[in-house]
C-alpha cells in the first residue's frame, strides 16, 4: 500500500517505535496522522512535531486497554480526516517474572498487549472491508516468535499478538485486508519506564537486564531503525517484519529441532546470568 495521501493511526505514539513510526508516516507524505497515546501530553508534542514539518497531526488520549476509548480514537480520526486506511496497533509494556508475577500484572500486560489489538479489530474491520481495503500492522516483538528470558508475561503475550495478526491475515487477506507483524529484538525506546509507570510504579524489574541482554544480542536499533523497517514494508505488504533479519535463522532452528533450540536457550540464560 502507499503511504502517500493515507490517513493513519498509531497508538504508543508518543514515544519509541510509535513516535518514530508517526514521524515517519508524516514525512513519506501520511495526509493526516493520528498519534495516539495514554501519555496524552506526549502524544501532543509528537503531533505538533508533525505539524511543524508541514503534516497533518491528531493527538488523541487513549488507553488501548478500553475497547470504549479506541472506538473513539477511531471516530476522532474520521472526523478529523476520514478513515484510517493504516492502523499501527503498537502500544505495549513488559512485566519481568513467571508464574509468580502478580495477577494485576498479567492481566494489565494481556490488555495492552493483546487484548487492544482484538479492540482494534473490531473497530476498524467493518469499515475496511466496507470500504474493501485497510490496512493493520500489529508490533509484537521477536519474543513473540521465540522467547523472552526472564518474561514469561511479555512471552506469552507476544506469541499472542502474533497468532493473531496470523489469524487476521489468513481470514481477512482475501477481503482486502492486508495485516503485518512488526517482531524486533531490542531497540531504544523508554519500554522500561513507560511499563512501570503503567504497572502503577512497582513491577519487579529483576531479571530484566538477563531479558534485555537476550534481546541485544544482534545489536540494539534505533527506533528509527525500527519505524524505517516497518514502513518499507507496508509498500510491499509483507507480512512478517523483521528489522533484526537473524530473527528468521532462529526461528526457522527452532521449527527445525525444538530440543535443541530449548537447550541452547536455557545454555544462553546461564551464560547471560554468569555475565550479569
Ligand atoms: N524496545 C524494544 O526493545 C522492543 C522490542 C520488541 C518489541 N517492542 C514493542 O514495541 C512497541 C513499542 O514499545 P517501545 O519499545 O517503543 O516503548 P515505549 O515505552 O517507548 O513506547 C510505548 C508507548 O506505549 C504507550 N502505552 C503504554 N501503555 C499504553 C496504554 N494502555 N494505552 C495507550 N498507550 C500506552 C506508552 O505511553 C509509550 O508512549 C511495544 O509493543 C513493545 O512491546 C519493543
Amino acid at each position: 500500500m502507499e503511504i502517500a495521501g493515507r490517513v493513519a493511526i498509531v497508538t504508543g505514539g508518543a514515544s519509541g517505535a510509535g513516535r518514530a513510526i508517526a514521524l515517519g508516516l508524516a514525512s513519506r507524505g501520511a495526509a493526516g496522522v493520528v498519534v495516539s497515546d495514554v501519555d496524552a501530553d506526549g502524544a501532543e508534542q509528537v503531533a505538533a512535531e508533525i505539524e511543524k514539518a508541514g503534516a497533518r497531526g491528531l493527538a488523541v488520549g487513549t488507553d488501548v486497554s478500553r475497547q470504549e476509548d479506541i472506538n473513539d480514537l477511531v471516530m476522532q480520526c474520521e472526523a478529523a480526516f476520514g478513515p484510517a486506511s493504516l492502523f499501527f496497533s503498537n502500544a505495549g509494556i513488559i512485566v519481568v517474572g513467571g508464574p509468580e508475577a502478580a495477577d494485576e500484572a498479567w492481566s494489565k500486560i494481556w490488555a495492552v498487549n493483546v487484548q487492544s489489538h482484538i479492540y482494534v479489530s473490531r473497530a476498524v474491520l467493518p469499515g475496511m472491508l466496507a470500504r474493501g481495503e485497510g490496512y493493520l500492522v500489529i508490533t509484537a516483538s521477536a519474543a513473540g516468535l521465540l522467547t523472552q528470558l526472564g518474561s514469561a508475561p511479555y512471552a506469552v503475550t507476544k506469541h499472542a499478538a502474533v497468532a493473531l495478526a496470523e489469524w487476521l491475515s489468513i481470514t481477512y487477506g482475501d477481503r482486502g485486508i492486508r495485516v503485518s507483524c512488526l517482531c524486533p529484538q531490542a531497540f531504544t525506546s523508554n519500554l522500561l519506564s513507560t511499563s512501570v509507570r503503567e504497572l502503577g510504579g512497582a513491577p519487579p524489574l529483576a531479571g530484566a537486564s538477563g531479558g534485555s541482554a537476550q534481546a541485544a544480542v544482534d545489536g540494539v536499533l534505533t527506533a528509527e531503525q525500527v519505524a524505517k523497517s516497518a514502513l518499507d514494508a507496508i509498500g510491499t505488504e509483507q507480512f512478517l517484519i523483521l528489522p533484526h533479519p537473524e530473527v528468521a535463522t532462529y526461528e526457522r532452528r527452532r521449527a527445525d529441532d525444538r530440543e535443541r533450540w530449548l537447550r541452547g536457550m536455557r545454555r544462553m540464560q546461564a551464560r547471560l546470568a554468569d555475565q550479569a
